[in-house]
């Protein structure tokens, strides 16, 4: 049950590859691995054993990624919707991930070696208590890691992941370490979970659905998405191709609107702040912008040691992790 295998791609894989790394490659794809239970009722197994095979898949599926040259990915692992699902499910899957995280924690050396990081996305504080232990523990010992990313969203949802960088903005407002007006766009992104991440450039999708379902809603609108019409634990390495060849033919677009809008996004914020420094006492422009620039810096300051507190705290909790 290892998270990063290193299996030989056949010949023709290899020369597909090689093909497919003459053009566009997208830095980060983010995958939402449908299917797996629609797989478990057609292969007549347990519901956990479709989870199962869709980890299995996971890891083939990083491997592909990294013979490809792929250097972040995230996956959508348990929305926080997925907690209304029946307890047995519920509690077989946070069993399974006991099992998986355990696993990581004891190839940290491996990991740290070769330079990949596992970051979680989500509101960790709605996990089982050892789960918390677990991410926290996996997140603090791969943190400094800069080589590949593996970003886990896990009791995940976008809406919940904006609405909390709102409300910590809030904080940073009342606590007089930012004023409201220095509230942008910028700043929001800045706040969400994805914070030291790129944004994907690629979105899969499995199983035929053709939604987002709540999944790195503010992170995807410059994203190609690729709708993959196969359950997940049946997902295979042309499936992929064929994504990245999907990718090729539409990233021009999309890096065009992205880069138009981060000019766009510049000056909008470059005037907004010389409307303020108009309106304000100040005279000098220049030290306005620094003050400005400071209040920034702490701000993030802030957020950034809460983090690393909330994770030192969960990893340290003295809790009994005896699932492995
Ligand atoms: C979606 O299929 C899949 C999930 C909700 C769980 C995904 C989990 C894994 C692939 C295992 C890896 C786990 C970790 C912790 C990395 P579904 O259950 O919605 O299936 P359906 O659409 O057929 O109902
Ligand atoms: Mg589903």
């Amino acid at each position: 049950m290892s998270w990063f295998k290193q299996t030989k791609r056949s010949f023709v894989e290899s020369v597909c590859i090689n093909v497919l790394k003459c053009g566009p490659i997208p830095r980060h794809v983010a995958f939402i691995m449908d299917g797996n239970r629609r797989y478990a009722r057609k292969s007549a197994v347990s519901t956990i054993d479709g989870h199962k095979q869709g980890f299995e898949r996971m890891t083939q599926m990083l491997e592909w990624c990294l013979d490809l040259g792929v250097d972040e990915v995230t996956v959508y692992a348990f929305a926080i919707d997925n907690f209304k699902r029946s307890d047995e499910e519920v509690n077989n899957l946070m069993d399974f991930a006991n099992e998986l995280f355990h696993k990581l924690l004891q190839d940290k050396d491996n990991l740290n070696e070769t330079g990949k990081a596992i970051r979680f996305f989500g509101d960790l504080t709605l996990l089982r208590p050892d789960i918390q232990q677990l991410v926290a523990e996996v997140e603090l010992s791969t943190q400094n890691n800069t080589q590949k990313v593996l970003n886990i969203a896990i009791s995940y949802s976008s809406r919940h992941e904006i609405t909390n960088a709102l409300q910590e903005l809030q904080t940073c407002v009342q606590n007089d370490i930012i004023k409201e007006s220095d509230i942008t766009e910028s700043l929001i992104s800045q706040f969400l979970y994805s914070n030291h991440s790129s944004e994907p450039d690629l979105l899969i999708r499995t199983s035929g659905e053709v939604r987002l379902s709540d999944f790195l809603l503010w992170q995807t609108n410059y994203s190609v998405i690729a709708f993959a019409n196969v359950l997940w634990p049946e997902f295979t390495i042309w499936d992929l191709f064929s994504a990245i060849i999907y990718y090729q033919r539409n990233c021009s677009f999309s890096e065009t609107a992205k880069h138009k809008h981060q000019l766009r996004l510049k000056s909008i914020e470059d005037k907004q702040t010389q409307e303020e420094w108009m309106a304000s006492d100040d005279i000098d422009l220049d030290l306005f912008i620094a003050n400005k620039r400071e209040r920034l810096t702490k701000c993030l300051q802030y957020l950034e040691n809460k983090r690393l507190n909330q994770l030192k705290s969960l990893a340290k909790s003295t809790l009994i992790t005896t699932k492995t």
